[in-house]
């Protein structure tokens, strides 16, 4: 381990090439036979396990913190946890929004709701977050990392300060959060942790560009910190969970632009991808795909490339349901 501000402040120091000894053929011939001995195992315990049936988790009385809680999925999220039995905090650069999800939700469910104002992409504002969710409600036992900005843009013409925010919010804040919120869930040996992603970290679309890649940079956030947990032995009690949505109609800015291609692209409730979220962490689903389309996106990976050009510029260039050029413009 190193400290990076460290690293940057030394002079650059080329490695020297290690040199391979004899041995090293005989140990990688050891770890293959353990390797082939736990692969052995793990295929026998998943067999074991096909003929058990899982019980749904109960989560009732855990502390939930919804990021972005205030408005679209974060708020739908909310009231869904709520059901469940979760106290739940609402956080959200909205405190308006914040302030009335929690209202209505304590109102509806007598459970313990609070509104907290933070803006997830400043670790300052996360450090306060953290203790004052602590102080006021308890340690937090399910994070979902929600708050994000769906960002569409021509990638030529974007602006440099929009692409700068949409990876802080999107992308840096979750890697925040979780760094934050996760060492006490390892003390007090329970955590879920769930990520928001999107349907366009699987299928890479034009105008997205930003966007797909701060999600892509979500996934693989969580797929790496799937190992990092397996590795120190803390995947018994954290399990970390990614949920793809379709798109959805949230915010009307957006809505309105995603109106451009409707009749291509089914948009779902905010209120079914928080179901199926919800749904997929109490069975214990790693991977949540909240669409109803998922093998069309599947096959869209494998059309050739002219044939991606055709469907793509028949979407964008249609003028029947956008009166205008969705590819010259800044949405
Ligand atoms: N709407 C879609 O079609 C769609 C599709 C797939 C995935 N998603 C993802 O779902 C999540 C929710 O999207 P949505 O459509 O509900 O968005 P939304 O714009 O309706 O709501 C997002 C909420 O996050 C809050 N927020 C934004 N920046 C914040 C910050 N820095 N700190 C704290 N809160 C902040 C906003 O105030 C708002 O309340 C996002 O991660 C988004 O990328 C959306």
């Amino acid at each position: 381990m190193y400290n990076i501000n460290e690293l940057m402040e030394r002079d650059y120091r080329p490695a020297v090439n290690p040199q391979k000894n004899s041995s090293y053929k005989l140990t990688l011939l050891v770890v293959a036979l353990k390797v082939s001995v736990v692969i052995i195992c793990d295929i026998f315990h998943w067999f074991i396990n096909l003929f058990k049936s899982s019980e749904p988790e109960n989560i009732s009385k855990k502390l939930a913190l919804v990021t972005g809680g205030g408005n679209g999925l974060g708020r739908s999220l909310c009231f869904r946890l709520a059901q469940e039995g979760c106290d739940v905090a609402v956080v959200d650069i909205d405190y308006k929004g914040a302030f009335q999800t929690a209202s209505e939700i304590q109102e509806k469910y007598k459970i313990i709701c609070k509104p907290y104002h933070c803006d997830v992409s400043d670790k300052n504002a996360i450090y306060k977050l953290k203790n004052d969710v602590e102080r006021e409600m308890r340690g937090v036992d399910i994070l979902v990392n929600n708050a994000g900005l769906l960002y569409t843009a021509n990638f030529l013409t974007s602006n440099v300060e929009d692409i700068e925010r949409a990876v802080k919010v999107n992308t840096l804040s979750q890697i925040l959060m979780t760094r934050i919120f996760i060492s006490g869930m390892i003390e007090r040996k329970y955590g879920r942790i769930m990520s928001i992603c999107s349907i366009t970290s699987i299928v890479e679309s034009p105008t997205m560009v930003t966007y797909s890649a701060t999600k892509k940079g979500v996934d693989g956030f969580i797929k790496a910190l799937k190992e990092d947990i397996l590795v120190s032995g803390n995947d018994e009690f954290i399990k970390l969970f990614l949920v793809y949505p379709d798109f959805m109609h949230t915010r009307e800015e957006i809505s309105n632009v995603l109106d451009a291609v409707k009749h291509f692209l089914p948009r779902l409730s905010p209120d079914r991808v928080a179901d199926d979220a919800v749904n997929g962490l109490i069975a214990g689903k790693e991977y949540i795909y909240a669409t109803d389309i998922m093998p069309i996106y599947y096959a869209a990976k494998f059309l050739t490339k002219n044939a991606k050009k055709h469907i793509s510029t028949s979407i964008l260039d249609s003028s029947i349901f956008f009166s205008g050029n969705i590819k010259n413009k800044t949405l």
